[in-house]
């Protein structure tokens, strides 16, 4: 009984950074060399991430894809992801502390 639990435990552990918690590793790296390895940028020019709606961040990734909002950085960035992407980098900022140290 305590293997399977422990295996149970292990599994939810490698399944929820790939999925909610951390979407596409390679890309979210990218997004924190602007926006901060939290969403919270160091430069005033960039935005924080941390802590927005989702439906405000997904429609901004739409939009700088789109070229609705233009902006070349995010131009650029914007076609490395597909919808699905979009997604779930919204889900992730969103749910990341706006205040990391609160
Ligand atoms: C080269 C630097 C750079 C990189 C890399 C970058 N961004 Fe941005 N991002 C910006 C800047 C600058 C803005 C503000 C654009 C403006 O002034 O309209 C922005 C704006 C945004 C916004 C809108 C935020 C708001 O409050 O309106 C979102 C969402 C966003 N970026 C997501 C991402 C994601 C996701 C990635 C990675 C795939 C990424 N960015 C990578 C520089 C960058």
């Amino acid at each position: 009984m305590m293997k399977f639990s422990a295996l149970l435990f292990g599994a939810l552990l490698v399944a929820t950074p790939v999925t909610a918690q951390q979407p596409n590793r390679a890309l979210i790296l990218e997004c924190m060399a602007c926006h901060g390895d939290d969403g919270i940028a160091k430069d005033k020019d960039v935005p924080h991430l941390a802590g927005q709606s989702y439906d405000y961040l997904l429609r901004q990734m739409r939009n700088f894809q789109s070229g609705k909002r233009p902006h070349k950085e995010m131009k650029v960035m914007s076609r490395l992801m597909d919808d699905s992407e979009m997604q779930e980098i919204a889900d992730y900022y969103s749910r990341l502390p706006r205040d990391p140290k609160s």
